[in-house]
């Protein structure tokens, strides 16, 4: 089949190598003519796992091919994909200019019959902005071409996008012509074949179960860090509490893990979006509020915990920091957690040396030459001249450190851990006093410098 992609990032580059990997002729159309020409070259703009030996591949053998030219892309495709960047606009509500540029743009080269899927996240009642975008521009051309505007929104993990778009859990489509759906089916029969995984439905239910499905998620992990904040309070450990509820099979052991808070592209554009859109529907979303206003509260754990332990004075002290990107196996830093907290440590005088294995170019866009930030080649060169590491991200190869020698490398034989991944005891053995996240029970908190 045809397909036309807009939008080469995350979603629409996974989506394009996915869908020409099972046989699919693919053009990927992006206006980022930079990014257009690194692809040309066989160079992955992005880092996720398996995705530039399937991009490298499929170009080579013809299936997977990029233009910047939008009269090319509308030919191309019967599909036109639409997955473009939803970023929140002032207010927390989506920014849907992307979403509409890429709507008019196909209307302006529509020659014959084209199936406009939205595959970015948008709010409930964008497929009928894009209808209407697309049928005013073709009133403008005074053409009368006949089209459909589906919902397929995309629920793709960074870090495992490659196996999540070829075994997704489910394949929602939100549509309002069974004929269409038909075709949607068909286009998605290769990552169908064990059992049924596409629901179909109507589009605002589509476009309302993309967010649903993240703010569920984001709940998850504000509940527990409010939960671990507590435990701490009360003296409990929140790895005990953890174990204790994830064995109820209601609840459930994924995604029950407390830490410094999520970031993302994701999820905390979509709660302030889902909350937003409530708003403008006279709702008042209390929820949602309460889980952005936890993790915004959650990503400055950590600088308190380090603020605290050094009675409020971190000037001139250097901070080694484990893991940029906001999850281990993407090079994505967007909202990250990481970045609430190098930057508090910088303002507050301190030297930050950072490592992660994947998002130090990332890190050196975003802050180019910042003063107090050294960005490290590995996790080793980082804690050189530390008084204190900081994990942040839970990255395996930081799993297993050697104590032993952090405990003599470390100034200060501090470790603070903001994702849980070290047992308290062995750093008490290892003579290094360790913070984690809602773990103040009396283990943790005999841990000593000593
Ligand atoms: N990143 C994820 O894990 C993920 C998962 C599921 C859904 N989503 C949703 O998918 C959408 C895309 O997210 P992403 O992370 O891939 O974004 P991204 O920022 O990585 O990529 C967006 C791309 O769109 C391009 N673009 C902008 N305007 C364009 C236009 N008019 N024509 C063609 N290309 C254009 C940009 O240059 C950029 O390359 C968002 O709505 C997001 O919420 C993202």
């Amino acid at each position: 089949m045809k397909i036309t992609i807009y939008g080469s990032g995350y979603v629409g580059l996974v989506s394009g190598a996915c869908l020409a990997e099972v046989g699919n002729e693919v053009l990927c159309m992006d206006v980022d003519e930079a990014k257009i020409n690194k692809l040309k070259n066989g160079e992955i703009p992005i880092y996720e796992p398996g995705l530039e030996t399937m991009v490298k591949e499929n170009h080579a053998a013809g299936r997977l091919n990029f233009t910047t030219d939008a009269k090319e892309a509308c030919e191309h495709g019967l599909f036109q994909f639409i997955a473009v960047g939803t970023p929140p606009d002032e207010d927390g509500s989506a920014d849907l200019q992307y979403v509409l540029a890429v709507a008019k743009s196909i209307a302006e080269n529509m020659q014959e019959y084209r199936v406009i899927i939205d595959k970015s996240t948008v709010p409930v009642g964008t497929a009928d902005k894009v209808k209407d975008v697309i049928k005013e521009t073709l009133r403008e051309r005074s053409k009368d071409l006949e089209f459909d505007v589906v919902s397929n929104p995309e629920f793709l993990k960074e870090g495992a996008a490659l196996d999540d778009f070829m075994k997704p859990d489910r394949i929602v489509i939100g549509t309002d012509n069974p004929r269409t759906a038909e075709l949607l089916k068909a286009l998605y029969a290769p990552f169908n074949r064990s059992y049924e995984r596409v629901i179909a439905m109507d589009i605002r239910s589509a476009e309302l179960t993309k967010y649903a499905a993240n703010a569920m998620l984001a709940t998850k992990i504000s509940f527990m860090n409010e939960l671990a904040n507590l435990a701490e309070k009360v003296g409990a450990d929140i790895e005990n509490v953890r174990h204790g509820i994830g064995s109820d099979s209601r609840i459930g052991y994924s995604f029950i893990y407390p830490g410094c808070g999520y970031g993302g592209s994701c999820f905390p554009k979509d709660v302030k979006a889902l909350e937003r859109s409530a708003k403008d529907h006279g709702y008042h979303a209390e929820l949602l509020t309460a889980v952005e206003n936890v993790n915004a509260r959650q990503k400055h754990r950590l600088f308190e915990k380090i603020i605290n332990h050094y009675n409020n004075d971190i000037k001139g002290k250097v901070f080694a920091l484990w893991g940029l990107s906001f999850k281990p196996n993407t090079d994505d830093m967007r909202d990250a957690p990481s970045r609430v907290l190098l930057e508090a440590l910088i303002d507050a005088g301190a030297t930050v040396y950072a490592y992660d294995p994947e998002a130090l170019q990332e890190a050196e866009r975003i802050y180019g030459n910042k003063s107090g930030l050294t960005l490290c080649e590995s996790p080793a060169d980082a804690v050189k001249l530390a008084d204190a590491l900081v994990v942040v991200t839970e990255w395996k190869q930081f799993r297993s450190p050697d104590f032993q020698q952090l405990s003599l490398q470390l100034v200060d034989k501090v470790i603070f851990d903001g994702r849980n991944m070290y047992d308290p005891e062995l750093l008490q053995h290892s003579g290094i006093k360790y913070y984690a996240i809602g773990r103040s029970n009396k283990l943790a908190v005999s841990v000593s410098v000593e």
